[in-house]
């Protein structure tokens, strides 16, 4: 016979008076001094790589991490035409390095190289946000399966590869990192009315996957978050502006997100002002999920 007793919750022995004034006496001073706590946000010498940086909600995070005095921007994309651009912009208005590798994150090889090279160039590599990301609207019954795996493999399988080799060079620098995984409100709630399973299922893996390599890679000093944004107004949502005025009308602010809207987030988890910070999820989001 199993025994099904409960277990109940522990009640430690009452302080005693020696105990409390031991604890009051344990304490440090207050310092007098001025604490600069902004100066936690600075990222001066880091070396930063983000994927999906050529464009909206990416590029944006990859200014926020330039304008607190990043030593190097590097940016991985599928579109060169817009990388090219977006590394240049980056280096001629903070006068960060910048550097553009052309790359689908599903290419293990590929990807693998560019980390080494980023390396190699740089030194270290201490910063990556994976913003890279595509969503598509198929009722679940039609989708075929083939556009199904693009998703999960763009979404979710493209953030553990670039996210691992990475990994590989901040384990071995012994100076750790901090990972920033952009997952999405549709990781904790289905949209509605728009049919995207794949995408939400994708979501949902990108937040259980940051949770897991934060358990695995405190060890390592490597710090793993994501932001959870709710609809921002970018390119990628912009193909379906028929359905601005519904999701406005769902968010209880009353509008979409401004591209710049998650960027001091970032700031926050890319830095030391995040020290203590790993395996949590920023919702972001106009309150679409209070309701
Ligand atoms: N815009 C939103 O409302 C919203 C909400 C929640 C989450 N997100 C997530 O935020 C991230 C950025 O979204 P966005 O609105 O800026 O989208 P976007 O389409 O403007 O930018 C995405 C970028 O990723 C790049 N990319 C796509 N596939 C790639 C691949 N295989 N390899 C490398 N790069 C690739 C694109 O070229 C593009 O530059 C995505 O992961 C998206 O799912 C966006």
């Amino acid at each position: 016979m199993t025994d099904n007793t409960a277990k109940r919750a522990v009640v430690p022995p009452a302080p005693t008076a020696q105990d409390l004034a031991d604890a009051a006496a344990s304490q440090a001073e207050p310092s007098t001094q001025p604490k600069n706590f902004m100066s936690l946000f600075r990222l001066d010498g880091k070396v930063g790589v983000v994927t999906g940086g050529a464009r909206g909600l990416g590029y944006s995070m990859a200014e926020g991490l330039c304008s607190v005095g990043l030593e190097a921007i590097i940016i991985l994309d599928v579109s060169t035409e817009l990388g090219l651009d977006a590394a240049k912009r980056l280096h001629e208005t903070y006068k960060v390095k910048s550097q553009f590798y052309k790359t689908d994150v599903r290419d293990e090889v590929s990807v693998n190289e560019i980390m080494n090279q980023i390396a190699a160039d740089f030194g270290h590599i201490d910063i990556v946000v994976n913003s890279a990301g595509v969503a598509d609207l198929v009722h679940a019954e039609e989708y075929p399966l083939e556009k199904f795996r693009r998703v999960i493999d763009i979404n979710l399988n493209g953030s553990f590869i670039v996210t691992q080799a990475a990994s590989r060079h901040m384990i071995s620098q012994g100076t750790g990192g901090s990972i920033v995984f952009i997952a999405s409100m549709s990781g904790h709630i289905v949209n509605w009315p728009q049919p995207q399973s794949a995408y939400n299922a994708s979501k949902a893996g990108v937040r259980h996957l940051m949770k897991s390599l934060a358990a695995e890679w405190a060890v390592h000093k490597i710090r793993c978050n994501s932001i959870s944004p709710g609809y921002m107004d970018t390119a990628l949502n912009r193909a379906y502006k028929g359905l601005f005025n519904e999701w406005k009308e769902r968010t209880p602010m009353g509008r979409l997100g401004d591209v710049d809207e998650l960027t001091a987030a970032c700031i926050y988890l890319a830095s030391d002002a995040s020290s203590f910070c790993t395996g949590t999820d920023m919702l972001i989001d106009g309150g679409y999920t209070i309701i």
